[in-house]
């Protein structure tokens, strides 16, 4: 089954200068952040992309484009597409600085690709489902700009299915972000996907943990917020799994789950 095409849509301007305002100050730490390059986000999604010399792929939401450049060897070519134009300008300053010759980059919505139908022989994405409104759109635009045959590769963190542990998680993570909109969970990722006509391949829990005070303090809203966060994480429901604070030596561990999936079109 083909995806539904939808032309012409947009989200919103209010939308658009949240995420833009957001990542337009967070582009710079976001680039640096150690999570962003460690194994159980950005290796373990690599692998998953076949390595194909003539393969076209499209990375949505790229950010600065870890994936994209780390991709660039195994593909043809990659094209990054963002939101937001500071990140889309991070990502070509770092692939040219690296020598990668087969990248480019442009601003766009990943809930509207500027892109013809089946134009790419895959499209990922990472950790930026849980930011748009619509994130159902984006799976089939993928679905949509992606040949048959091809792939799809999500990589996101998710939430817990407890609504108790999922609204709490929520609320520390839009007060640390205000642009942030809501994790899914593996099952909710796995309905919208196959309702935008994808086959899942293959699906992956992976933990990992980062530095808590790094995130908190990256995220516009976090140093404001700190204290009332603070309070909400002595208040863990039991049921909370997918978000947890540890304390780890002098600082604090923030352990999440990626869920990562490949899909065929
Ligand atoms: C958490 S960052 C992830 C960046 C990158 N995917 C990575 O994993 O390194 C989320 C990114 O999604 C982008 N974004 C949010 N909504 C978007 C949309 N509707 N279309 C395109 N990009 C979007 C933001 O500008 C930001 O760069």
């Amino acid at each position: 089954m083909r995806a539904q095409v939808w032309i012409g849509h947009s989200m919103g301007p209010m939308y658009e200068e949240s995420i833009r305002g957001e990542f337009t100050h967070q582009t710079d730490a976001f680039a640096s952040a150690a999570v962003m390059s460690a194994a159980e986000t950005l290796g373990a999604l690599v692998e998953l992309v076949p390595v194909e010399p003539e393969a076209r792929w499209l990375e949505v939401a790229c950010g600065p484009a870890a994936v994209s450049r780390a991709l660039a060897a195994r593909v043809g070519s990659i094209h990054g597409v963002d939101l937001t134009p500071a990140m889309v300008e991070k990502a070509a300053a770092a692939a040219e600085r690296e020598g990668i010759a087969n990248a480019e980059f442009s601003v766009g919505d990943a809930t509207a690709l500027d892109f013809e139908d089946a134009g790419f022989d895959g499209a990922v994405t990472r950790f930026s489902l849980h930011h748009i409104p619509a994130p159902q759109r984006v799976l089939a635009e993928m679905a949509r700009v992606v040949r048959p045959g091809g792939w799809v590769i999500v990589g996101d963190h998710v939430t817990d299915a407890d609504g108790d542990a999922a609204a709490w998680h929520e609320q520390i993570e839009r007060l640390r972000d205000p642009s942030h909109w809501a994790c899914l969970t593996p099952d909710r990722l796995q309905a919208m996907a196959e309702a935008a006509g994808l086959r899942l391949d293959l699906e992956r829990l992976i933990p990992f943990d980062l530095d808590f005070d790094e995130w908190l303090q990256r995220g516009s809203g976090g140093p404001g917020a700190a204290e009332l966060i603070n309070r909400l994480l002595a208040e863990a429901p039991d049921t909370a799994d997918c978000f947890r604070v540890v304390a780890a030596g002098e600082g604090r561990r923030l352990a999440l789950h990626n869920c990562l999936t490949r899909w065929r079109v």
